[in-house]
């Protein structure tokens, strides 16, 4: 019998260490390593192509997505550029009408320029990728659930519409991380992950992971990785390593407690809609039923008195910090429209300025439900 998920990610790619039997693996900072005779070596050459810890790394990534082929980047944008360098000059990429603004930022300030064509099309309504759709299409990049609006996608859905037209479909899996989600097994060829996020899980690093089973594009994410050198260091690996032990119990806790948070909110007259996918209310709740253990951490909800309400709500809650960054030990409020997602301000992927975004922590769920309650009482 396989392995569970929680025993992978304690032990895949970390057995006991070789040389001195430590149960955690060595930060190594070498950066060139010792060779017997010319290319002869034990796996590693400079650091930059390949280090232990980042191969230990890799290994229970991948493993905990069902990948062959995994590879660490310097943050998530890193491996979102090396999977976007797949394309080639006049290829076009259907991004999801709410992706995070960087990704949006990331194809129409750089990628675009290179000769990458793009459109921004509801993923959840195949007649419109069908209509956004042209013979150079080449990739459907989701992103599920998205990042503010916690749309859910139906990758099986669209895994089959691509590849019956020939493209390649990528999944950012940051929101659900592989514990909630694993794109793959549901047909996906490409899975890219903020490490900065849930897998990391405490706000202390920045990082980025790309798996894939496809050989080919293995070998060109490895390929860009080392010739364009958008590495994490050998301590950020270590820390990602250590988050990861921990992911499900962390994630167990987060969707308990957004799950909470959620109903208050749903029943509170200063909230004008909630963006949870756990509520029945939410228009992809069946689907992230039939592709998610369970609903994730995040909540998002605009307010009935607009984005002067939501201003002063994520300015005056106690526990919920104001500050970007999501899915770490402590709660975090923001105001996509100005903060995070500015960057897709006046685009098609403009955020909603009543919108508030939360990250829920691990905190005691009443102190939370407690804090934001009050946050929305002062506005009466
Ligand atoms: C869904 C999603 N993808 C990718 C990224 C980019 O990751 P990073 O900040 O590690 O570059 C983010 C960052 O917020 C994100 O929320």
């Amino acid at each position: 019998m396989a392995d569970g998920f929680e025993t992978r990610a304690i032990h895949a790619g970390q057995p006991p260490d070789p040389a001195t039997g430590a149960v955690v693996p060595p930060i190594s900072l070498a950066t060139t390593f010792a060779q017997h005779g010319v290319g002869e070596h034990q796996g590693y050459e400079y650091a930059r192509t390949a280090n232990p810890i980042r191969a230990a790394l890799e290994a229970c990534l991948a493993d905990l997505e069902g990948a062959r082929h995994g590879a660490a980047y310097a943050s998530g944008l890193a491996a979102e550029d090396a999977i976007l360098r797949l394309l080639r000059p006049g290829d076009h990429v259907v991004i999801p009408d709410d992706a995070y603004g960087g990704t949006y930022r990331l194809l129409a300030g750089v990628h675009e320029a290179a000769g990458v064509q793009w459109s921004a099309v509801d993923l959840t309504d195949l007649d419109a990728l069908a209509s956004a759709w042209r013979d150079e299409t080449r990739m459907v990049w989701v992103e599920t659930p998205t990042n503010p609006l916690l749309t859910v996608v139906d990758i099986a859905g669209v895994a089959t519409f691509a590849h019956e037209r020939g493209a390649r479909v990528v999944v950012d899996n940051t929101f659900a991380t592989p514990y909630l989600q694993r794109p793959l097994a549901l047909g996906a060829d490409v899975v890219v992950h903020s490490a900065t996020k849930y897998l990391g899980g405490h706000s202390d690093v920045v990082g980025g992971f790309a798996a894939t089973n496809d050989d080919e594009i293995a070998a060109r994410l490895r390929f860009v990785q080392n010739a364009a050198g958008a590495v994490p260091s050998p301590f950020d690996c270590y820390l990602v390593l250590r988050g990861v032990k921990t992911l499900a119990v962390r994630m167990d806790r987060h969707c308990a407690n957004a799950g909470a948070i959620a109903q208050m909110l749903a029943g509170h007259r200063s909230v004008a809609s909630v963006r949870y996918p756990g509520l029945p209310s939410h228009p992809g709740h069946d689907v992230a039923a039939k592709q998610m253990r369970a609903y994730g951490g995040m909540v998002s909800f605009t307010l009935a008195g607009g984005e002067e309400a939501a201003l002063r709500v994520v300015a005056s809650t106690r526990l919920f910090t104001l500050a970007e960054s999501l899915g770490a030990v402590e709660s975090l409020i923001e105001h996509p429209a100005r903060m995070t997602h500015a960057s897709a301000a006046g685009s098609p992927l403009a955020v909603d300025p009543a919108l508030v975004r939360l990250s829920v922590g691990l905190e005691t769920v009443d102190d939370l439900v407690a804090d934001l309650a009050a946050a929305l009482d002062g506005l009466a």
